[in-house]
């Protein structure tokens, strides 16, 4: 087992990576938690882990309860809250009580809201499921739902007393799931850690094989780089969260051009990384040994590359992306090498075009 601490004052909490779903109650014991706990998760998950969840608290002595949402991006909504806040009600929650965050990313980006806002703030658990969510969106206090007009629109900043990860769930986890979940790992890599970036290279055969102590080894240093990013930028307030978007920005285009349909999450962020790369090289910071090993490992990784969208559509969801700052798009590129990043507001748009273009197919 690994722990990684996120010290944030008052809101300081421990991330367990390598530790057996069968003992969740164990650690939920060693917390002040008084009143009910309410495991929130999804039709899918409850079918795999919600018994061992729900037999692991209450064999610690809590009064437990457990509810399903269903399962997928749709329903990351303000109806999907609502229907939670009734839950919370009918089951007498209270700010003794903890919410448990049994999922992907979704689910702990809803549970997490929940927890934020009812009674203005309730203890919170995540204890993710996917590797998307172990390696990102579990750690770093970032909650919410979608907007009819956008994704991730209505949230807040409100961070879990604990994030307890059983890599063994990744076992019944579909292979494009993973791959992209592996997609933030790499980005890690690019964005932080030239070193880590090679042993992933050097490792991708057995974390794609799901060797449990080379998946343990990239959950923790993921876990440590977005801790790194968090402790130094809780709130986006200071510019470098935002290397945590690398790839994103034309990721988000990509998927919004798609309508959310055609590309998962990381698969579009890949596509993305690819892009963001081709373009530092073309701006000359970055050189092509570089460009070649960043789609060499995402191409192992079985993450695509190349894409079948119309640039201009593309370019039209790049320019109503959120991060549109006085009507300038900014880029996280690489900065030199793996490792360095600089934020650019100037990429110019044929350059992008151009870009978009190559990787068409
Ligand atoms: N809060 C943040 O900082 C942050 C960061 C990145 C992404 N996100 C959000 O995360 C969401 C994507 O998360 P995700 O990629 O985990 O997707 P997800 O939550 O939709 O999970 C993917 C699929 O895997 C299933 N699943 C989950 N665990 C499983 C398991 N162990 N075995 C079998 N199936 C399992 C789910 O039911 C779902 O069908 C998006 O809504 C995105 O906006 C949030």
């Amino acid at each position: 087992m690994k722990t990684v601490e996120i010290k944030l004052g008052v809101r300081t909490y421990p991330i367990y990576i390598g530790i057996s779903l069968t003992h969740v109650g164990d650690y939920i014991k060693d917390k002040n938690i008084t009143g009910k706990v309410l495991v929130i998760t999804n039709t899918t998950v409850n079918k795999l882990y919600g018994d061992m969840v729900v037999d692991s608290i209450t064999r610690s002595g809590f009064d437990v309860s457990i509810t399903k949402i269903p399962d997928g991006e749709e329903y990351k909504t303000l109806d999907t809250v609502n229907g939670l806040y009734q839950v919370c009600m009918d089951n007498h929650l209270d700010r003794n009580s903890l919410i448990v965050a049994l999922g992907g990313g979704v689910v702990g980006d809803i549970a997490g809201f929940v927890a934020a806002t009812f009674m203005r703030g309730v203890p919170f658990m995540q204890v993710p499921t996917t590797l998307l969510s172990q390696v990102d969106s579990s750690i770093g206090g970032k909650v919410g739902v979608n907007h009819p007009e956008s994704k991730n629109m209505i949230g807040a900043f409100y961070q879990p007393i604990m994030v307890f990860i059983d890599i063994s769930t990744l076992k019944t986890l579909p292979e494009r799931e993973f791959n992209s979940g592996l997609a933030e790992a790499i980005k890690y890599g690019i964005i932080r850690d030239k070193k880590y970036f090679t042993v992933l290279e050097r490792d991708m055969t057995k974390i794609k094989a799901l060797n449990i102590e080379r998946v343990e080894y990239t959950v923790w240093r993921s876990c440590q780089i977005k801790k790194w990013v968090v402790e130094l930028d809780e709130q986006e307030t200071k510019g470098l969260r935002a290397i945590l978007n690398y790839g994103h920005t034309i990721g988000h285009a990509i998927e919004a051009a798609t309508n959310y349909k055609t590309y998962l999450h990381g698969e579009a962020v890949s596509i993305g990384m690819v892009c963001i790369a081709k373009i530092a090289k073309e701006l000359k910071l970055l050189n092509s040994m570089w460009t070649h090993r960043i789609e060499r490992i995402l191409t192992r990784a079985e993450l695509p590359i190349t894409h079948k969208v119309s640039t201009n559509k593309i370019i039209e969801k790049l320019i109503f992306d959120k991060k549109v700052l006085n009507g300038k798009v900014r880029f996280v590129l690489t900065d030199g090498r793996p490792g360095r990043t600089v934020i650019k507001d100037d990429v110019p748009e044929a350059l992008i075009r151009k870009v978009l273009e190559e990787q068409k197919v």
